[in-house]
């Protein structure tokens, strides 16, 4: 299993009436988004390390009530789940215990839970505080508590990230989780999971769509496909274009899907027609080698990448918009599908391959769909 960064925040109302809205969710998302890519690549260099130093307050130092949860927590876990409790503003260690105490009994009397809901918190005066530790698991999000471990930013004052030191002092605590085995390293990303107040907001409408229909392989005449296994759920999507002919009618986009896997296999000797997917101008989804199997599209992404081709050739006129908005559907259906990971890069195919696709005309509105990132 693929270790995930989960990133949400809890919508504890009973902190404060801050006039917390959407606008600074997002803002707030984005730059907690953009931290949590710079950590997973610093790790995935081998950057972070040693050095990351941190001042931790004990739940003792702080004042904690008796340790109320006991169900322990197999490590490593694959899971790191980051939350910010608005509300809980604090920038120095007196109140920011203050602060989690009041926490603690609202999470036991109030809430329910065995203790302070998370593994560890991190406020804006820098330091970590001990929530329930490292080897118990905490409260803090239904069906992940078990694998996951749970850190939250007190607060997060109107409009505001969290402070400079505390984002850097959660670098430091991910950081030593990794070096400790607390948490894997293998691949760490961020995925958004929508909670009550949920830091993105635009994504929650979208991911609510229909799933488009999809031709498959057995109406164009394929049969099984032998092509390696992709790894799922998929990182990257790739806009391609298959510079060819193209089609508006069902019978003859049919036809050409067959010409196009012909192609891929006599000429390119590859294992099948070299797409995950194919959109005919008649607003069709075709089904390739699907959403199990590797396409041929594209060296050292066909393992990670689900490759959509627009069949024709869209350099001075892009696809229609039936084609387009099919594609679309199909990479929204991908994620809710969980082929496709939430936090996914869409690509150009000229973006990670020395070749003209998929089309200028193409191109330049892909360049405006979410995820796009050359
Ligand atoms: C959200 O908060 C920001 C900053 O306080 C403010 O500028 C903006 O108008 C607010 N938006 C809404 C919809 O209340
Ligand atoms: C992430 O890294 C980029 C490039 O190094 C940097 O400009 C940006 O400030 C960093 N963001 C955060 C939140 O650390
Ligand atoms: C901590 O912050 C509070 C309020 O911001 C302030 O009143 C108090 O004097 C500060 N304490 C210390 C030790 O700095
Ligand atoms: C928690 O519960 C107590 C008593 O049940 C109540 O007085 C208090 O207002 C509650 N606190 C919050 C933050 O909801
Ligand atoms: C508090 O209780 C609500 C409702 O049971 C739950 O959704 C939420 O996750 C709990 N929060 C914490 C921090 O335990
Ligand atoms: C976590 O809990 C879920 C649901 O209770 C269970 O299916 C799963 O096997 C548990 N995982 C671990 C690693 O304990
Ligand atoms: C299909 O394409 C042909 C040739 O480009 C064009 O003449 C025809 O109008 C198109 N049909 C539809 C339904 O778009």
């Amino acid at each position: 299993m693929l270790p995930w960064l989960l990133v949400f925040s809890l919508g504890l109302q009973a902190w404060g009436d801050s006039s917390w809205n959407k606008t600074q969710a997002k803002q707030i998302s984005e730059e907690l988004q953009q931290l949590l890519a710079n950590i997973s690549q610093l790790i995935e260099k081998g950057k972070l390390g040693l050095d990351d130093v941190f001042t931790m307050v004990s739940r003792q130092e702080w004042g904690a009530g008796a340790v109320g949860c006991s169900t322990r927590l197999t490590m490593p876990v694959d899971i790191l789940v980051i939350h910010h409790v608005p509300g809980l503003e604090c920038h120095n260690q007196t109140i920011c215990s203050q602060r989690l105490r009041e926490l603690q009994v609202y999470h036991t009397h109030n809430n329910s839970s065995c203790d302070v809901a998370y593994n560890f918190l991190v406020g804006d005066d820098g330091r970590v505080y001990e929530g329930v530790g490292w080897n118990v698991q905490g409260v803090h999000t239904q069906g992940y508590n078990n694998v996951s471990l749970g850190f939250a930013f007190f607060g997060t004052k109107e409009g505001h990230s969290p402070s400079p030191a505390a984002l850097s002092t959660m670098e430091g605590l991910i950081s030593y989780a990794v070096q400790k085995g607390y948490l894997s390293s293998r691949y760490i990303q961020p995925l958004l999971v929508k909670g009550e107040n949920c830091l993105a907001p635009r994504q929650k409408a979208s991911l609510k769509k229909a799933c488009p229909s999809i031709v498959p392989r057995s109406a164009w005449g394929a049969g099984e496909t032998h092509c390696p296994k992709l790894n799922l759920p998929a990182k990257y999507t790739i806009i391609i274009h298959t510079a060819g002919r193209t089609c508006n009618m069902s019978d003859e986009c049919r036809l050409l899907v067959q010409d196009i896997q012909s192609l891929f296999m006599d000429r390119v000797k590859s294992c099948d027609i070299g797409y995950n997917f194919l959109v005919g101008q008649d607003g069709v989804i075709y089904e390739g080698v699907g959403w199990n199997f590797q396409g041929s599209h594209t060296f050292d992404y066909n393992d990670i990448a689900l490759g959509i081709a627009f069949m024709g050739t869209f350099t001075g006129t892009p696809p229609n918009a039936a084609a387009l908005e099919a594609a679309q559907d199909l990479i929204q259906c991908a994620v809710v599908e969980g082929y496709l990971t939430p936090n996914y890069l869409l690509v150009g195919h000229s973006d990670v391959a020395n070749i003209l696709s998929p089309g200028q005309a193409l191109y330049n509105i892909i360049r405006t769909w979410p995820h796009f990132k050359p």
